[in-house]
C-alpha cells in the first residue's frame, strides 16, 4: 500500500488505514530499536530540519534520535539562538533554509498554524511537532501505538481524556485520531476547561465528574494543566483541581482492574495525579508512551519521505 501524504499536520486528513500503516511500521521500527545496532540506512541522504521555537524534551529528543537511527542528516534549529530574535520572520527563515535543499521540516511553535504556514513556503514535507493550542499529531500517534500495544485495538475502547481540554494541543489531535480508529471518547474536566463545541474535536461525551465516569474507562488519559496557556482563573486552586480531577490512590478503587493510565508529559505531580498513580507499575504506561515516540516518529519520517526498506526487515 502506497503512503499518499507529504505532510503530517492535521491528523483528520489521515484515514484509519493510513494510521494503521504508521502503527504497523512503528512496530517494525520497535524491533530495530531493540537491536544492538539501532540504526538503518533507510533515509541516508535526506536532510531534516528540526525547528523548535518552543521548549520540548520528549518530542525534540525523539525526533533527533529517530533521524539519527534512520541515517538522515539533521539540522537542529530554533528559539533564541536564531535570527528571529533580530526580527526575521518565520517565512523568511523557512525560505532561507530552503536554500539548503532540505527534505523535511519538523516544526514546534507556540503559534497555532505555524506548521501550515511553513508548508506553504517550502517544497519540503512538514511535520507538526506541536503548535500552540492546535495540534500535536505525532503525540496522538504515539498514544495510539501505546494503547494498541496494551489493549490490543481501539474498536469500542472507552478513553477518558481528563483535564485541560480547552488549552491542550494533544486533545486537538488525539480526540479525532481516537474517533477515526473507532474508540469512544469522553472529555472530563471542569466546565471552564471544556471548549464550546467539543464534538468538533471528536468527543462523544462530556462530564464534569471524574468519579462518575472513571468506572467505565479502559484508558484514563490525564492532561497537563497548561499553566503557561491558562487565561483568567478556570478553577479556584490547584489543590481543589487535584481533589476533584486528580487521579489518586484513593480513586484507583473506582477504576476497572485492567484500565491503564496515560499522560503526554511533562507531568505535574500532585496536580494531575499523585506519585502512586503516576508511577503505578501495572497501570501507568507513561514511559511506554515515551518509547513509542521514537518508534512512531521513525515510522512517520520513513513513510513521508519514501524511505527504502533497506535494513528494516533484516
Ligand atoms: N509531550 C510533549 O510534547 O512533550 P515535550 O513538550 O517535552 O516535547
Amino acid at each position: 500500500m502506497a503512503f499518499d501524504h507529504k505532510h503530517l499536520i492535521d491528523i483528520r486528513e489521515y484515514s484509519d488505514s493510513d494510521i494503521w500503516k504508521i502503527l504497523e511500521t512503528a512496530k517494525a521500527f520497535s524491533a530495530v530499536n531493540e537491536r544492538a545496532i539501532k540504526k538503518v540506512p533507510t533515509l541516508k541522504g535526506k536532510t531534516i530540519v528540526n525547528m523548535f521555537n518552543e521548549p520540548s524534551t520528549r518530542t525534540r529528543s525523539s525526533f533527533e534520535l529517530a533521524e539519527k537511527r534512520l541515517s538522515a542528516d539533521s539540522l537542529n534549529f530554533g528559539g533564541s539562538s536564531t535570527s528571529t530574535v533580530k526580527g526575521e520572520s518565520l517565512i523568511d527563515t523557512v525560505m532561507t533554509l530552503n536554500s539548503y535543499k532540505i527534505d523535511m521540516v519538523v516544526v514546534r511553535d507556540k503559534h497555532a498554524g505555524a506548521p501550515y504556514i511553513v508548508s506553504q513556503h517550502t517544497p519540503a514535507g512538514v511535520i507538526d511537532a506541536g503548535d500552540g493550542k492546535h495540534g500535536h499529531p505525532t503525540q496522538a500517534l504515539l498514544d495510539l501505538y501505546t494503547i494498541w500495544q496494551h489493549k490490543g485495538g481501539f474498536e469500542g475502547m472507552k478513553v477518558g481524556i481528563v483535564g485541560d481540554i480547552s488549552h491542550s494541543r494533544v486533545v486537538g489531535s488525539l480526540a479525532p485520531a481516537l474517533k477515526i480508529m473507532g474508540a469512544e471518547v469522553f472529555a472530563i474536566a471542569p466546565g471552564t476547561l471544556i471548549p464550546p463545541a467539543p464534538e468538533v474535536l471528536g468527543v462523544d461525551h462530556v462530564s464534569n465528574s471524574l468519579d462518575d465516569v472513571l468506572p467505565e474507562l479502559d484508558v484514563v488519559y490525564m492532561l497537563r494543566i497548561q499553566r503557561e496557556r491558562l487565561e483568567g482563573a478556570p478553577f479556584p486552586s490547584l489543590r481543589e483541581y487535584h481533589n476533584l480531577f486528580g487521579l489518586t490512590r484513593a480513586r484507583e478503587r473506582l477504576m476497572k482492574p485492567d484500565a491503564i493510565v496515560c499522560h503526554p508529559g511533562p507531568i505535574n505531580r500532585g496536580v494531575e495525579f499523585d506519585s502512586y498513580m503516576a508511577d503505578h507499575p501495572q497501570r501507568s504506561v507513561i514511559l511506554d508512551q515515551v518509547y513509542a515516540g521514537i518508534c512512531v516518529r521513525m515510522a512517520a519520517l520513513y513513510l513521508l519521505l519514501g524511505g527504502s526498506d533497506n535494513g528494516l526487515s533484516a
